[in-house]
């Protein structure tokens, strides 16, 4: 999942530079994209103006292209690092004792909301964010109040295994605007066998979303599954993938299990089983169902890992979410605190490039072994999109889901 800082909260804003300057430069491009195309464009023409200007592009032009990007910026937080799952692949130590206060909270919404932009995410993460309903809940009101006197839009990501989902919750966040990631890996034994239970003798599967899917459906929150692969499982990859759309959650996202060392055996079963779970999703998508393998929405890329600026329990920041991990690079993903009252717009400008993630994440031989699994998953992308855009020029009459 995850980083190390390119700038931190004390790095002096990019080079500004010429007679604009950032937020001359921003507002010129907020200006021309209404009107016609944009101003900067990664032309040779452009860049070699702007290089000569501001210096080499490595020093600017990924702070540049976020603050004239339309994105709602995400701060993410980590109310507890505890959690009713031990789930194999998961690399977080659990700990008692690592909860946010109600304060800290606050300050980190209070930091997000201090951005220059207009609408803002607030993701929780953890752990298991549930398990702290309480503050959950706390942040989500005070959110809620505190961008209104803003006159801003904020929107929230809870990222949950669904344990602790229940009708009373939901409704309750249904008068917010929440979008829930819900764990799910497939069926009752491959979710069993490696998103155990902490307890002994308790259910992963029957306590889990599965039965909730009515209830989650019901209640109009914006959701969507997320399924862990793990390399020992992916021979159950297209039918676990369509159980749990089986189950009512037509939208998954296949996530391959970072930080193990897949076979090429394995690799070569991960490529057959996405072509399987492709070719059956063309057969339903002529036939009208409603089902989205979300990973087809965006670009295609070997391995995102998660760079957003992340608030840990204690009040630091961090360049992305790797540092859960606790290994010995925990240090280099430090930017600040919020003690430091660093601007958030300046975080996310300089959080780290998914290189830098991919550098310090997991030990090199992983990663080169996971970029490899994620080619095949980049390859499997292009091919979809191709299939579709031939059916479309075919008059089948297929949906073209993933554009
Ligand atoms: C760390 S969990 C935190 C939120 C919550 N406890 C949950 O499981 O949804 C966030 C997501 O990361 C996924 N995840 C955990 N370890 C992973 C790994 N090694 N590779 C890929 N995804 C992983 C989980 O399955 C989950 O969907
Ligand atoms: S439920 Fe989430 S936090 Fe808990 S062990 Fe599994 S992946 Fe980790």
């Amino acid at each position: 999942m995850f980083v190390v800082a390119g700038g931190s909260a004390c790095s002096p804003p990019a080079p500004g530079g010429g007679a604009l300057g950032l937020q001359g430069r921003r507002r010129e491009a907020e200006h021309t994209r209404s009107t016609g195309p944009p101003a900067f464009q990664d032309t040779p023409a452009a860049m070699n103006n702007a290089t000569a200007v501001l210096g080499p592009s490595q020093r600017w032009l990924t702070p540049f292209k976020r603050y004239v990007s339309q994105s709602a910026p995400r701060l993410v937080v980590i109310p507890t690092w505890q959690c009713e799952l031990r789930c194999r692949y998961c690399f977080i130590p659990k700990q008692d004792g690592r909860v946010m206060t109600h304060r800290t909270l606050e300050r980190s919404i209070d930091m997000l909301l201090a951005s220059d932009r207009d609408q803002v995410i607030l993701q929780f993460f953890g752990g298991e964010a549930l398990i702290e309903w309480d503050l959950v809940q706390h942040a989500i009101r005070y959110g809620t109040e505190h961008a209104k006197k803003w006159g801003k839009r904020i929107r929230y990501i809870i990222s949950s295994n669904g344990w602790s989902i229940d009708e009373d919750k939901l409704t309750w966040l249904r008068d917010f605007d929440v979008k829930l990631e819900l764990s799910l890996d497939g069926n009752a034994e491959t979710q069993n066998s490696f998103r155990r239970a902490l307890k002994k003798g308790r259910d992963s599967y029957g306590e889990g979303i599965p039965e909730k899917a009515e209830m989650i459906q019901a209640s109009g929150l914006d959701h969507e599954v997320i399924m862990v692969v793990h390399p020992e499982a992916v021979d159950r990859m297209p039918a676990n993938f369509f159980h749990i759309v089986g189950l009512g959650y037509p939208r998954v996202q296949i996530n391959f299990a970072l930080g193990f060392i897949w076979t090429p055996e394995q690799k070569q079963a991960f490529a057959k089983g996405l072509h399987q779970i492709g070719a059956e999703l063309k057969t339903r998508w002529a036939q009208g169902h409603d089902v989205t393998l979300v990973n087809l929405e965006g670009a295609p890329m070997p391995i995102r890992l998660n760079g957003e600026i992340t608030v840990d329990w204690d009040g630091t920041v961090y360049g992305g979410n790797a540092f859960l991990h606790e290994t010995k690079h925990k240090q280099n993903f430090v930017i600040g605190h919020l003690n430091d009252l660093g601007s958030f717009d300046r975080y996310w400008m300089d959080s780290p490039p998914n290189e830098y993630l991919l550098d310090w994440s997991y030990p090199p031989d992983v990663t080169k072994n996971n970029l490899d699994v994620g080619r095949i998953f980049t390859s499997f992308h292009r091919w979809m999109h191709l299939q579709t855009a031939e059916q479309k020029r075919a008059p089948t009459g297929a949906i073209d889901r993933p554009s």
